[in-house]
């Protein structure tokens, strides 16, 4: 079996009338220019409106989320980024259905990182399966976004919210230096994490339950289960 992992999309950016993220940067700047990197962001992401990734609904693993440390494979003990994030509204998502796809989108929001953290722990997301992102700012020149599988186990995929903290216990199947300005595919359900993020990281994310099957792939990267190794496929 083949298991989707990420791919580029051949698909048109959102024009900006619908979603001015400059306007929206100007507003968030003077914010996070006050951030402490020994503080948490999340009173400055409320100031102006965003929320914490689960932030009402799940409580619990939002308090989990703000003070969690990873152990990187170097045995760095280090604070993992989370996302604050604003929800598109269905302008921004009916252009979606309406040029890109037209399956079921969960959450599409306008997010950005903490400030200051330099990873994001690998996890599985909590509330989709698939996540197409398009990223406005990087968050460092050196940043990947990396899958990984437990050592000692075949699946891959992962229940809604498991997280690994000890990167001793995974390994790399598969890294993307996501594109600007580009719509990309991931999977998120499967283990994942992002690297090289010193700085803030903004991105449109539009979540799925199911992997996009009526959009045009660029070099889609796959799982296969048989070989347990990685398989690219060139557009189509
Ligand atoms: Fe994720």
């Amino acid at each position: 079996m083949k298991i989707f992992l990420h791919a580029e999309l051949d698909a048109p950016s959102l024009p900006t009338h619908l979603y001015d993220h400059e306007q929206e940067w100007e507003k968030l700047q003077p914010v996070l220019d006050r951030f402490d990197i020994s503080q948490d962001a999340t009173h400055l992401a409320r100031e102006v409106g965003y929320k914490l990734v689960n932030d009402q609904d799940y409580d619990k693993s939002y308090r989990k989320q703000k003070n969690r440390q990873v152990t990187l494979p170097n045995n760095e003990i280090t604070k993992s980024a989370h996302s604050h994030w604003n929800l598109l509204d269905d302008h921004a998502t009916g252009w979606i259905e309406q040029n890109i796809t037209k399956h079921k989108i969960t959450d599409a929001r306008h997010c950005f990182t903490t400030p200051g953290r330099k990873v994001i722990g690998a996890h599985r997301d909590l509330t989709r399966n698939f996540v197409l992102m398009y990223l406005l700012s990087n968050g460092g020149d050196d940043h990947a976004t990396v899958f990984y599988r437990e050592k000692g186990h075949d699946d891959i995929d992962r229940e809604y919210g498991y997280h690994v903290d000890d990167y001793n216990q995974l390994e790399e199947i598969s890294r993307i230096q996501i594109k600007l300005n580009t719509w990309t595919l991931i999977s998120a359900s499967v283990l994942h994490g992002v690297e090289n993020i010193p700085n803030i990281r903004r991105s449109f994310m539009i979540g799925f339950r199911d992997v996009l099957s009526d959009v045009k792939y660029k070099n889609a990267v796959y799982w296969d289960t048989e070989t347990q190794q990685t398989i690219v496929k060139h557009s189509g």
